[in-house]
């Protein structure tokens, strides 16, 4: 290709996508075993759950292939009564996506408009800024405080000030990278503050496990209670161990919502064996709940290790650990990548000397906190 040719590429793109961010979706394993030559490969990049799903996942893929040939339901009926039947909400007001990352792209699709102003976290997951500015949104991302908490009264403000009220907040409960958490009463606070034409969207990818934090608030219940539009993702990628499928699902304030993502969304965005496979998974809650406890419990013990050894670490009420490692975290990464471990270092401009690492198995764990004492004693 000519230079003229990808110039005359990059002209006829839309400029909000000319100016995007790349999405930062890490390593494989297997770049990661041909790149380093390492065999044993310890992934705690993607916060995904290292017991897998329920192994009534694997009967109910088992008979697939002849039925490959068909379509699936492009509106999920069977897995959406599932989950209403299980939330309280009507199957109309239930929406399922190829992952919740589909959600907030079709939510940014149908109610964004070039100049619309967007409310988010600063560190965020990363699609809660590109999908806002993919639409031309301008993003407002409210920084942590130095405890890297919610910065609860910047939250207000941003939602409650401003010349026009913002379109939309994207709050992540608990937020990734940072895993803190809004509690009840914060939730309550963000809530008042929130003009009644901004669009709610509550992200709670890592839901399971940050109830079992005390304090963490039933916005669901929270927000059935408001005269509003709202949305509550959630996702079948980490405590459901799915992530490889992709299913996503949100409870919406009203059937109309779920009607305009129905517009924007591809006609047949889960496909067949994700929705046989969250249905088969959301049938065994009890696997899920286990593996649950025992992340949670290897993530307050991995926690409690690396402040023995100085480390800094943020609260988290999720399955993962975001770290201060008060040097630049890329050589770190690297070093970590060299031995097999996979990581997130970020990226965002204040916080490139944290990494985020998810909670593996317990044999992971461990051996990422015994090499990243060796590389913080002896350098990357
Ligand atoms: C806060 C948050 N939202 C959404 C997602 C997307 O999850 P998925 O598309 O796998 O459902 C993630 C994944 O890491 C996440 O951390």
């Amino acid at each position: 290709m000519t230079s003229a040719t990808i110039d005359r590429i990059s002209q006829i793109a839309r400029p909000e996508v000319r100016d995007l961010p790349a999405y930062n979706a890490g390593l494989s394993s297997d770049v990661v075993r041909q790149r380093y030559g390492v065999d044993q490969i310890a992934r705690l990049g993607s916060n995904e759950n290292p017991s897998g799903p329920s192994p009534a996942v694997a009967d109910a893929l088992g008979g697939l292939a002849q039925t490959a040939g068909r379509y699936p339901d492009a509106n999920c009926l069977a897995l959406r009564a599932a989950i209403a039947g299980r939330t309280g909400l009507q199957s109309a007001e239930v929406v399922i996506g190829n992952g919740s990352e589909n959600l907030l792209e079709a939510l940014c699709l149908a109610f964004l408009s070039p100049g619309d102003r967007v409310v988010t976290l600063l560190p965020s997951f990363g699609l809660h800024e590109i999908y806002p500015r993919m639409m031309g949104a301008q993003v407002e991302m409210v920084p942590v405080t130095a405890a890297m908490e919610f910065d609860v009264p910047a939250w207000c403000e941003a939602l409650a000030g401003g010349a026009r009220p913002p379109k939309m907040a994207i709050l992540s409960n608990p937020s990734n990278p940072v895993g803190c958490m809004l509690d009840d009463a914060a939730f309550e606070r963000v809530v008042q503050a929130a003009p009644p034409e901004t669009l709610l969207v509550i992200d709670e990818a890592y839901y399971e496990y940050a109830s079992l934090s005390p304090g963490f608030p039933d916005a669901l219940a929270r927000l059935r209670q408001e005269d509003r539009p709202w949305i509550v993702l959630r996702t079948f990628s980490k405590a459901w161990g799915l992530a490889g499928l992709r299913v996503g699902y949100g409870l919406a304030s009203d059937a109309s919502l779920v009607q305009m993502l129905d517009r924007v969304r591809t006609p047949f965005n889960v496909n067949m064996a994700a929705q046989v496979a969250a249905l088969a998974a959301w049938g065994d809650p009890e696997h899920m709940t286990t593996s649950v406890r025992a992340a949670v419990a290897q993530r307050d013990l991995m926690a409690a290790q690396l402040r023995a050894q100085g480390v800094t670490v943020a609260p988290s009420a999720a399955n993962f650990l975001f770290l201060d490692l008060r040097r630049p975290n890329g050589p770190v990464a690297e070093a970590l990548l060299a031995r097999g471990i996979i990581i997130k270092p970020w990226k965002d401009a204040g916080y490139e000397t944290f990494i985020r690492v998810s909670v593996g198995t317990a044999a992971d764990n461990q051996r990422f906190v015994a090499v990243l004492a060796d590389i913080l004693r002896h350098g990357a």
